[in-house]
């Protein structure tokens, strides 16, 4: 079975000492995982190390950076490389977040090369997808998503492309408190599912776990995670406190 994925996404919130306090509550919380599920916490990079020290002990628990250069190494002050990443203890990454494509202008070229520099330093790309409220308004979100799932992924080989985790979020869900009603997420999930089937075929598209985000909370995790095509959740908000977040990995499927 395909693995089910409470993902947090710190974004840039928080200093080292409540980093700290952060992840010695989620220690505090833990809770054995089962055989196919797992936790991946994306922290912002001065916190890396320190998440892998306290979270390694662990047994399922990954770290995660939330961005990473599209180039190798060299002259790009104020970058960080996937192989910086991967030193410092992360196994994953996430790239194309609604956000770094919004305010920092990361199209799907960039975020092409991003993806080819995670895996080849051996991270696993945590790729998100989804469309602004406009576009679903005149209901064209498939077809956006599938655009943007194709222009940043799909010139990747198979072995390649079935190391990587997908994100779903509708960016007029993220941070908002407006959620995606369980069946819209089971929608565009089951949609993205096919897209990938169509491409790489059915055995690698039934293995790839894809996660949806956007207001993700304890009051509505077990509903969304119960969805046949929704293999657990990316979450932003809910995921700054320890005991929410741990309500949210309890609402994984098994
Ligand atoms: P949110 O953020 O849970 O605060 O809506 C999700 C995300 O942007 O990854």
């Amino acid at each position: 079975m395909r693995k089910q994925i409470a993902a947090a996404n710190w974004k840039m919130n928080g200093t080292l000492q409540d980093a700290r306090a952060l992840l010695g509550g989620m220690a505090e919380k833990y809770v054995e995982l089962k055989e196919n599920q797992e936790v991946i916490v994306s922290v912002p990079f001065p916190y890396l190390m320190l998440a892998s020290e306290v979270l390694s002990m662990f047994h399922h628990y990954h770290i995660a950076a939330q961005n990473c250069s599209q180039h190798e190494s060299g002259a790009y002050t104020g970058e960080v490389s996937a192989a910086m990443v991967a030193s410092c203890g992360a196994s994953h990454v996430i790239i194309g977040h609604s956000e770094r494509r919004e305010y920092f202008k990361e199209d799907n070229d960039v975020l092409a090369s991003k993806v080819k520099q995670a895996l080849k330093n051996g991270l696993t790309p945590i790729f998100c997808c989804g469309e602004e409220l406009k576009i679903r308004e005149k209901g064209n979100q498939n077809e956006f998503v599938a655009n943007q799932i194709k222009g940043g992924i799909f010139d990747l080989e198979a072995d390649a492309f079935s190391e990587l985790i997908i994100a779903y979020e509708p960016i007029w869900a993220i941070g908002t408190g407006k959620t995606a009603t369980a069946e819209q997420a089971q929608e565009m999930h089951a949609f993205i599912r096919q897209t990938i089937a169509e491409k790489y075929g059915i055995d690698v598209a039934g293995q790839t776990s894809i996660l949806y985000g956007g207001s993700v909370k304890a009051e509505n995790a077990k509903e969304i995670f119960g969805k046949q095509d929704v293999d657990g959740g990316l979450v932003g908000g809910a995921s700054l406190k320890a005991d929410a977040f741990q309500e949210i990995i309890n609402s994984l499927k098994v």
